[in-house]
């Protein structure tokens, strides 16, 4: 067995697919018990994301908005891409010079910035977009979107098929005035190598958004394993509960106690989960579902003061003036589930 195969979860016959443990947030590796030297886990806690994204169908997406939608909670991903939008839309309406945005992820969020432009009556030819995307289906099916508004390649933006990890090799450094992240940085247990490169491609004074989704779910086994055995049944349950407690000993002692805010985010992200099981199991039984459709459900989703940490410690500054304050501004009144945060080079 390899070392990254000791992580991943078998859930095959499980509701909903888990993936690698290597998926959760870094500072929470110990309390799954995952160890290694720090260069093999970066290593492959990134390759853990990129198998599921690289291959990804736009379909993903559909579903997840199905999802949310059908949970009864709103379309939170549309209120992710609407508010980075927003942003976007205030930082070039005050810039006098045409502005560069780099969006990393980009997709339906990169559409809702340019419709907030064309809304507002900015002029989008203001706007240069290097549109970064691992999946080439998706990216191309966003082009075509944008062309549909009006746009085109290399007059209004680009669009290069690859990760973040590699604005070294496709972007130059100082060159972009903001850079924009929608529901994409929880694609990664360790923040601080893409949010490097980032901060390296901004110009002086240029802004980062980050508009995401934040929850505590996967920080402790133990969430996972009380919201597998409480919600859901499946064949073989038992034997694969008792593999997820043989594999992470931590599942069956007591779940940390956490912030209210924060124990709302992960009520919501559950029904999410639940939801999309059951979309998931619907489409199979109809024989659409392909793997490619499919997302996991460990991810590195962390509360937004971990993540404005990472931040910080790389030099950003996180006050929001009058683009917004305050600054992380949280999306859900009574819900640490979706934060945009405002960031700056200085
Ligand atoms: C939840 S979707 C959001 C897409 C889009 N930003 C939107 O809001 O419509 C997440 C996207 O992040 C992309 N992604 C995953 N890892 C990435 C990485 N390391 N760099 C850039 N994009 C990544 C995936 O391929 C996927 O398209």
């Amino acid at each position: 067995m390899s070392a990254a195969e000791k992580y991943f979860i078998d859930s095959s016959n499980m509701p909903l697919v888990l993936g690698n443990a290597l998926r959760v947030p870094d500072y929470a590796y110990p309390a799954w018990g995952i160890a290694g030297s720090e260069e093999w886990l970066r290593k492959e806690s990134d390759k853990q994301y990129e198998i599921e994204w690289k291959g990804g169908s736009p379909r993903q997406m559909q579903y997840v908005v199905e999802a949310i939608t059908e949970s009864g909670l709103g379309n939170y991903s549309q209120m992710l891409r609407d508010a980075n939008a927003e942003l976007v839309s205030k930082i070039v309406n005050k810039s006098k010079k045409r502005v560069n945005y780099l969006e990393l992820g980009a997709g339906i969020s990169t559409v809702t910035v340019y419709q907030k432009l064309i809304s507002n009556n900015i002029d989008v030819e203001k706007v240069f977009g290097t549109l970064i995307e691992p999946s080439e289906s998706r990216i191309e099916d966003t082009a075509k979107k944008l062309e549909g508004l009006g746009l085109k390649q290399k007059k209004n933006f680009k669009i290069i098929v690859a990760r973040d990890l590699d604005i070294p090799m496709n972007v130059d450094i100082n060159s972009q005035d903001i850079a924009s992240y929608v529901a994409v940085l929880h694609h990664h247990a360790y923040l601080d190598t893409p949010l490097k490169a980032v901060y390296d491609s901004l110009k002086p004074n240029g802004y980062l958004i980050i508009a995401d989704w934040h929850n505590t779910m996967w920080e402790h086994p133990s969430r996972i394993y009380e919201f597998l055995n409480e919600e859901f049944i499946w064949n073989n349950k038992e034997r694969d509960l008792d593999n997820f407690v043989e594999m992470f000993p931590n599942a069956l002692n007591e779940t940390p106690e956490q912030d209210p805010l924060y124990e709302n985010a992960n009520i919501n992200i559950k029904k999410f989960w639940k939801s999309y099981a059951n979309i998931r199991k619907k489409e199979i039984e109809k024989g659409n579902f392909k793997a490619e459709d499919d997302i996991w459900m460990l991810e590195a989703h962390r509360p937004v003061e971990k993540q404005n940490q990472v931040l910080r410690s790389l030099g950003y500054e996180l006050d929001g003036g009058d683009l917004q304050n305050p600054n992380p501004r949280r999306l859900v009144e009574d819900a640490g589930i979706l934060y945009v945060t405002l960031a700056q080079k200085i």
